[in-house]
């Protein structure tokens, strides 16, 4: 077994996507939104769970993504919504492939429409993000050439919100007149879009009226809590980051840990080394700020982080920690990923894209 491991509870994966599922409805579909490796809980195997498990379709950002998830045998619908207008050939790529593509921009439409190959297409409107998105000055003009070129199809029209953690915000509002009315001049013009899709995971769980057609959800998907108040479904969180304990030893007083000397001991006691260090996610700016669980006791980071290691506080007594104990540095067994995101002032899907370097994935069932 690996050092260093992520370990992703499949059946928490399956359990959040039924929740979800139930909780949308029968006349809304589920869009799982798998990009940037499944949140960093493996895309290709969230992907299957959630598939089996409610997830109409899947939602990545790049068409690299989606081609990774064709490869590995997911035939699912996929939609790509990240994508380089110049690349021609990877373009084609995708939609040799059957990937959806979502557009976020006239320029984009244009590509699609020279271009003679049949595409599904979703079209990204502006409604306040401000991030990507077709223009409100341009709806008319991408309706009516979406509309005209036989070989393209249209499923629907998308958004995305900017503020939807926050339920009462009243951005989420304006966004939503701005998407309704999208829609409305698409249907006068005579476009059909028949699944229109707008909320994320925050959306979805606190706002009924921000569900249309389909949700996109991924936070929600991985157990995690989008709302800085109660999800209102059981999320069951997913990843565990662990470690096996390389060396136990003792420490006395006056001696200083780790680079830079920023730790001394002021009494005799214990430390125990963890093999994770910034090459592997564990952020350099985190000293003192971590706790990993060995055994169920959670014991302080102390000194500075390393590249390839980190070193705990084990206290007076060793506690019985021995070499080639498991260490949670956080996720199910330690530290939650909402409370190191707290202390560490970012959010948690942030925490849950560090591991990485030398970090394996390893997967379970329940
Ligand atoms: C366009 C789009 N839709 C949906 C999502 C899913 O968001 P969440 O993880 O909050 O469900 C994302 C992720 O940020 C996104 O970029």
């Amino acid at each position: 077994m690996s050092q260093l491991r992520t370990r992703i509870d499949l059946a928490a994966i399956a359990h959040n996507t039924r929740a979800v599922a139930a909780h949308i409805g029968e006349d809304v579909r589920l869009m799982a939104v798998v990009k940037a490796d499944g949140y960093n809980h493996g895309a290709v195997e969230v992907a299957r769970v959630m598939a089996a498990h409610g997830a109409q379709a899947v939602g990545v950002a790049t068409i690299a993504e989606a081609l990774s998830l064709r490869t590995a045998g997911i035939d699912a619908p996929v939609l790509a919504w990240l994508w380089d207008a110049t690349d021609t050939a990877l373009v084609a790529e995708a939609l040799k492939n059957g990937i959806e593509l979502g557009v976020p921009s006239l320029k984009h439409l244009r590509v699609l429409a020279e271009q003679d190959r049949p595409a599904r297409i979703c079209l990204k409107v502006e409604t306040g993000m401000h991030r990507s998105g077709i223009d409100r000055h341009a709806w008319r003009e991408a309706f009516m050439l979406a509309g005209s070129a036989k070989h393209l199809e249209v499923t629907g029209l998308f958004t995305h919100f900017a503020c939807a953690d926050d339920p009462e915000s009243a951005a989420t509002d304006e966004q939503l007149a701005e998407f309704r009315d999208a829609i409305a001049q698409a249907h006068a013009l005579g476009l059909n879009v028949p699944i229109n899709h707008a909320a994320n995971s925050p959306a979805t769980l606190s706002r009924r009226d921000t569900h249309f057609d389909q949700v996109r959800v991924g936070l929600a998907l991985y157990g995690l809590n989008p709302l800085r108040s109660e999800p209102g479904i059981e999320l069951r969180p997913a990843l565990s980051w662990e470690a096996e304990v390389t060396v136990v030893k003792p420490l006395q007083p006056g001696d200083a840990v780790s680079y830079g000397h920023t730790f001394t001991a002021d009494r005799a006691g214990y430390t125990a080394v963890i093999p994770a260090g910034y090459a592997d996610g564990v952020p350099r700016a985190a000293q003192g700020q971590l706790e990993v669980t060995i055994g169920g006791r959670r014991y302080a980071q102390i000194g500075r982080v390393c590249m390839d290691q980190i070193v705990v506080d084990l206290g007076d007594t060793p506690h019985g920690v021995a070499a080639g104990d498991t260490a949670v540095i956080m996720g199910v067994g330690g530290m939650s990923l909402d409370e190191l995101a707290e202390r560490l002032h970012t959010i948690n899907y942030e925490i849950a894209c560090l591991p990485k370097g030398r970090t394996v994935r390893q997967y379970v069932n329940g």
